[in-house]
């Protein structure tokens, strides 16, 4: 990738500023673990793994400017900055699933001391994030054999190298096909309201110089029509144990077009997305974002004052329309629940 989404950089954490692209290519300097959850809260970086390296990235962070040296309040304040990151964004599970890997190192602090505990925090966020880097690769190696020569792809929102530490899930699948020689054509939903697909994975998608064609949300169910889709790939924030699947808003509707229209639904996510403590998707929280996110575009208001707006920024797509999860392991498919068990134990 030309770019980085996300940059240790021992004083501070570098982050590639989703909100200006494609416009400007502008990087923040996060010099507290304050101003990375806030990036990670406004959506500086979104994306479910890139929200957990983030997270995990800003702990480290907060603990090497931490002037302590008692465990005791080392541990309190860095506790208080867990808590922080939990609070970010509620849907995207590999967010918390990072944090506690921060914790479980904050925790043993007592018997480690300070200096030691500081040094194994910065060293688990960054084998967060190159671990997140190798299992997209493995999840594209396993998912390029679902695309052949020819096909319209459709994918929605952005599940690339920006919404990870590196490469991508879904579109990671797309790179993975398309270095081997694979020629096949990518269709974009916008992904109305903060324009992810337009934005990002166009952008994404033109760096890597693979055929992009953008339409607006409500145009995939026609293209459909059409026979232009073969195949649609898309990631994932929240996979539960039946394998019912949160996405961002929009993905429902089409994998419920995608079956209609004979057409194969593909999930690509790491195993840090499986959430195996929830039973079915209904129980996954749902993120609620701001008004303004849909009656404003640029900053201008388009909708008219005094009307109610509902802007949930995530779906949940059930399992029986899914044809199978794309994981660093292998495909699996149907029924999910026992397989993806598997995969988390690993
Ligand atoms: O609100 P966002 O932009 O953080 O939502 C992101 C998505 O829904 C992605 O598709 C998902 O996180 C998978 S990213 C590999």
């Amino acid at each position: 990738m030309k770019f980085k989404t996300i940059e240790w950089r021992g004083d501070r954490v570098r982050i590639l500023d989703q909100r200006r692209l494609p416009q400007e290519v502008r990087y923040l300097d996060c010099r507290d673990a304050f101003s990375v959850a806030q990036a990670i809260r406004t959506m500086a970086i979104r994306g479910a793994p890139a929200i957990g390296v983030a997270a995990a990235m800003g702990i480290a962070l907060a603990a090497n400017k931490n002037p302590s040296i008692q465990p005791g309040p080392f541990h309190k304040n860095l506790e208080k900055v867990c808590h922080e990151m939990r609070q970010t964004r509620p849907t995207a599970v590999n967010l918390f699933w990072a944090v506690d890997r921060m914790e479980r190192i904050l925790n043993c602090v007592q018997a480690d001391g300070v200096e030691k505990t500081k040094r194994k925090l910065e060293e688990e966020a960054l084998r967060i994030f190159k671990e997140d880097i190798e299992i997209n690769r493995k999840i594209g190696e396993h998912g390029k054999k679902l695309i052949k020569n020819g096909d319209g792809v459709l994918t929605h929102c952005n599940a690339g190298a920006l919404a990870t530490a590196g490469y991508g899930t879904a579109l990671g699948v797309l790179y993975a096909a398309w270095a081997e020689g694979k020629r096949f054509h990518v269709y974009v939903d916008e992904t109305r309201p903060m324009l992810q697909g337009v934005r990002l994975t166009a952008w994404e998608l033109r760096q890597a110089k693979i055929p992009v064609t953008v339409l607006t949300d409500s145009t995939a169910g026609w293209l459909m029509k059409q026979g232009r889709i073969d195949l649609v790939m898309v990631g994932a924030d929240r996979i539960a144990r039946n394998g019912d699947t949160a996405n961002k808003i929009g993905t429902y509707s089409l994998a419920v077009l995608a079956s209609h229209h004979h057409i194969p639904f593909y999930v690509a996510a790491p195993a840090s997305t499986l959430d195996l403590q929830l039973v079915s998707g209904e129980e996954i929280p749902i993120e609620e974002r701001a008004e303004e996110e849909v009656s404003h575009i640029g900053g201008r208001r388009i909708a008219p004052k005094g009307i109610k707006i509902f802007n949930p920024a995530f779906d949940v797509t059930p399992y029986h329309f899914i044809n199978g999860i794309i994981t660093e392991k292998e495909i699996f498919r149907k029924p999910f629940e026992k397989v993806l068990e598997v995969v988390k134990v690993q």
